[in-house]
């Protein structure tokens, strides 16, 4: 089974200051198989973030479709697509979005509480988590007072405590050390090889993307190439390198004739 199909998805910005629309999204098909781990790259305004809020029903599309679990997203009303979103959808934000009136322990408990579902809270899944995260000693501290990385990690664990069936994931690991990354990297691997967890991660880091069974790449808003994994991380990683390279390689030519 699929458990995400982005069909032809197409998405446009109107500006209002200047009356230009941006066209984040061009004719978009990506599909999510049940215990697969794909990585989306791409230069900063190439659509990451828009796909992955387009995909998750954060964000509307203006053409094409989007199936998670077999149902279309797009035919929900708001209730039921939040409830729907609550129940199946872990969410790691570019930004964080932690509430600042909350506790790094209240915002990890959120979406239990919102789900009433007090026996995890009892069993200490907060504290699990935190200390897998190292941040065991932040828990009572509000956002505002703890770095960029630990609020990533906060977040990270907010995301994954309701055991969702999809993590949606946007730089993951973009402010952290790579001691730290490696270990949130690893969490991911581990939800899913052992949890069967489906994830869609967008990252800038080729080593991030290592971890995945295949890696997109956008470009205008468009999949101008994708590469599974075959081989083990390290031949990954060098293949996403090459990758990389090549696009730098015409962008920086690009800049050279402008
Ligand atoms: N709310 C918005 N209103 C208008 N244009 C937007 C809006 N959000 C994004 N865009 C535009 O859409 C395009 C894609 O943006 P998006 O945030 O998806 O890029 P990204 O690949 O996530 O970039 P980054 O790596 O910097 O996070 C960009 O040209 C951006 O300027
Ligand atoms: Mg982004």
């Amino acid at each position: 089974m699929n458990v995400l199909e982005i069909k032809n998805v197409c998405k446009k910005y109107s500006n209002n200051s200047k009356k230009v629309n941006t066209t984040a999204l061009k004719n978009i098909n990506l599909t999510l198989r049940n215990n697969e781990f794909i990585g989306i790259m791409g230069t900063s305004g190439s659509g990451k973030t828009t796909l992955l809020n387009v995909a998750s029903g954060i964000d509307s599309c203006d053409e094409g479709e989007i199936n998670i679990l077999d149902n279309n997203i797009s035919e929900m009303d708001r209730n039921e697509l939040s409830l729907f979103r609550r129940s199946n959808i872990g969410m790691v934000f570019q930004d964080f979005n932690l509430l600042n009136s909350l506790s790094v322990k209240e915002n990890i408990m959120v979406p239990l509480l919102l789900d009433k579902k007090y026996e995890l809270l009892e069993e200490g899944i907060v504290n699990k988590l935190a200390n897998m995260m190292d941040i065991s000693g932040i828990l009572d501290r509000y956002p505002y007072e703890i770095s960029g990385g630990q609020q990533q990690r906060a977040a990270i664990c907010r995301a994954i405590i309701n055991n969702p069936k999809i993590i949606f994931a946007d730089e993951p690991t973009g402010n952290l050390d790579s001691r730290s990354s490696k270990k949130v990297l690893s969490y991911f691997e581990l939800l899913h090889n052992e949890y069967n967890a489906n994830i869609l991660m967008v990252t800038h880091d080729p080593f991030s993307a290592s971890y995945c069974d295949k890696v997109v790449f956008l470009q205008d808003g468009s999949i101008i190439n994708e590469i599974r994994k075959q081989g083990d991380k390290v031949k990954f990683l060098n293949s996403i390198l090459e990758i990389v390279q090549d696009f730098d390689t015409v962008r920086i030519k690009e800049d050279i004739d402008d």
